[in-house]
């Protein structure tokens, strides 16, 4: 009975921890070209609440309501500062291209302004300043 319920409590804190220990892949880079592609909604904020649509319809398996990463799908947290520092360009070239080796798909069936909705939204997610070491 212990045994389950400690199994239990590690499953439940596994799925719902912060994926804090996440580091960037290096290898996963934008091209010079994305990288400086502006958000084409900057100036909408109204069109952030469909982004978050998009964001919780989409995204949350993996990386959680608060976008901290489920840690056993090895997914980002996309809260980090390592995360947040990347330009508006490069979250939106991930987003469309995916890194499915490291289990993050491709979202280029969502058309283009649908995922600068989602960059749009991602910018709203708290910023942590610590988390990374
Ligand atoms: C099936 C699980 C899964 C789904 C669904 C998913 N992701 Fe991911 N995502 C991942 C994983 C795993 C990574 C880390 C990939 C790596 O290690 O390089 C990641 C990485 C990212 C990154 C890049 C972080 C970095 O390294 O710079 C962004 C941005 C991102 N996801 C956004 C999204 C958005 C937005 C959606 C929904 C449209 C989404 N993801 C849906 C699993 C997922």
């Amino acid at each position: 009975m212990r045994a389950a319920f400690t199994v239990l409590l590690c499953l439940v804190s596994m799925s719902i921890a912060q994926n804090y220990e996440y580091k960037p892949d290096p290898n996963w880079r934008a091209p010079d070209s994305a990288v400086s592609r502006p958000n084409p909604l900057a100036s909408r904020p109204e069109a952030t609440p469909g982004g978050k649509k998009l964001f919780l319809r989409n995204c949350v398996e993996c990386h959680g309501q608060e976008g901290t990463g489920v840690v056993k799908k090895h997914a980002a947290d996309l809260q980090l500062p390592a995360v947040q520092q990347q330009t508006d360009g490069i979250l939106f070239w991930k987003i469309t291209n995916g890194n499915p080796d490291r289990g993050m798909p491709s979202f280029s069936k969502l058309p283009d302004l649908q995922r600068w909705q989602i960059v749009l939204f991602l910018r709203t997610l708290p910023f942590q300043s610590s988390g990374s070491k």
